[in-house]
């Protein structure tokens, strides 16, 4: 019988962390996440496998909470998802973005190299890293990153390949373009318009107010996205591969299709403010994903106007939910 394979994911208590612990549960992995001290327990999005999987305390900043949490899982594929990831916080924050985005990458592949030189790796590169270059964006696009976070991510992108041509190891870079899901930060924008779709439709909220409503994104599902992740750490070689839908709306389509899911006119609800724009914008991602096509068989499964109705769905019934808690625990001040 052979061994049952491990993996240790970083970032498991995010997005991708849970969709991606889910996914290799279903393979019959052994799952470890890294999760580091928070003053709150951030472990919402692992309800229903939390008893599954092993949490180890490691934090990418602290070198040598990595190499006990490699020495204890001793992975047979390690999932570099933890990072400081949302991009406006890089221009408040670029140094310790760095210190996270960057440097901890540095951090991580050393404590492999150390405790499980065999094991594969999986560095989470972004279609940040492309900014301001021409679209279509593919594996052959030079980087122009926008923001300190993308600039970040092109570090740990190189880090990433420099390991693997150093050390002759099993370490890839998968450059995903935007994967969203109900599981999304609520500051993101798919998931802050989702939100505020629901909460309007209930009269919980007047107005939702974004930024640029130009910018455009190719948006994936989350769900399929962690796919591909494993699907690279399969292949016989190390390779460095796009994954996008190759389709792109702007915000304001996002914003059109959320509030049509409600029978709602955006442009009744929606308002801008320079509060929401950035200091250097991405104004145009669209990936081709056709070497992971050819490679991995990967395509994406759920489309974009499906993607926007499952978060919608999702946001109004957990509003219903929310609302209703929040009348039954109203005290009553009643004379
Ligand atoms: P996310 O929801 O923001 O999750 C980030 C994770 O990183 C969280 O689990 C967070 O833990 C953890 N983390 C942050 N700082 C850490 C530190 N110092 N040490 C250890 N863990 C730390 O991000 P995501 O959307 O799942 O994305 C996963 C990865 O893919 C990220 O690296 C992101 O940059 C990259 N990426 C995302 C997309 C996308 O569209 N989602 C596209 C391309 C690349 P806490 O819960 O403690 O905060
Ligand atoms: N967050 C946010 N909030 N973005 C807004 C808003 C707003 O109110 N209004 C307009 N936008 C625009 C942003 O200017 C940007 O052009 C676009 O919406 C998407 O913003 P985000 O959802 O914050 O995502 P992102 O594209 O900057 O970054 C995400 O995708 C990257 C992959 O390309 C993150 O997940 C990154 O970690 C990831 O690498």
């Amino acid at each position: 019988m052979s061994e049952q394979r491990r993996a240790l994911i970083t970032g498991i208590s995010g997005q991708d962390g849970s969709f991606l612990a889910e996914f290799l549960l279903h393979k019959n992995y052994e799952v470890f996440g890294l999760v580091r001290r928070t003053s709150i327990s951030s472990l919402e999005r692992l309800e229903g496998i939390e008893e599954q999987v092993t949490l180890l305390p490691g934090d990418l900043l602290d070198a040598s909470s990595l190499l006990s949490a490699l020495e204890r899982a001793r992975p047979h594929e390690v999932y570099n998802l933890a990072a400081q990831s949302f991009v406006p916080t890089s221009w408040s924050e670029p140094v310790s973005t760095a210190e996270v985005t960057a440097l901890g990458v540095t951090r991580l592949l050393e404590a492999v190299r150390h405790a499980c030189p065999e094991a594969r790796f999986y560095q989470a590169s972004t279609s940040e890293m492309f900014g301001q270059a021409p679209a279509p964006q593919s594996e052959d696009t030079p980087f122009h990153p926008r923001s300190p976070y993308g600039v970040a991510k092109v570090y740990a992108h190189w880090a990433t390949i420099n390991q693997r041509e150093s050390y002759d190891c099993f370490a890839v870079s998968g450059i995903l373009f935007n994967h969203e899901s109900e599981r999304r930060g609520q500051e993101f924008v798919t998931r802050k318009i989702s939100r505020g779709v629901a909460r309007i439709s209930l009269g919980l909220q007047d107005k939702l107010v974004l930024g640029n409503l130009e910018a455009r994104r190719d948006w994936g599902f989350a769900g399929d996205y962690v796919r591909a992740m494993w699907l690279m750490l399969q292949q016989d070689e190390p390779l460095d591969l796009v994954i996008a839908t190759g389709k792109t709306h702007s915000v304001g389509e996002f914003c059109e299709r959320a509030f049509g899911e409600v029978d709602l006119d955006w442009r009744e609800h929606v308002e801008t403010s320079p509060r929401y724009r950035r200091p250097a914008e991405v104004d145009l991602l669209v990936g081709d994903a056709s070497r992971a096509r050819e490679l991995l068989g990967w395509r994406p499964q759920l489309s974009f106007e499906d993607l926007v109705r499952r978060m919608v769905t999702w946001d109004v019934h957990r509003a219903h939910r929310d609302l209703a808690q929040s009348q039954a625990a109203a005290p009553d001040f009643s004379p």
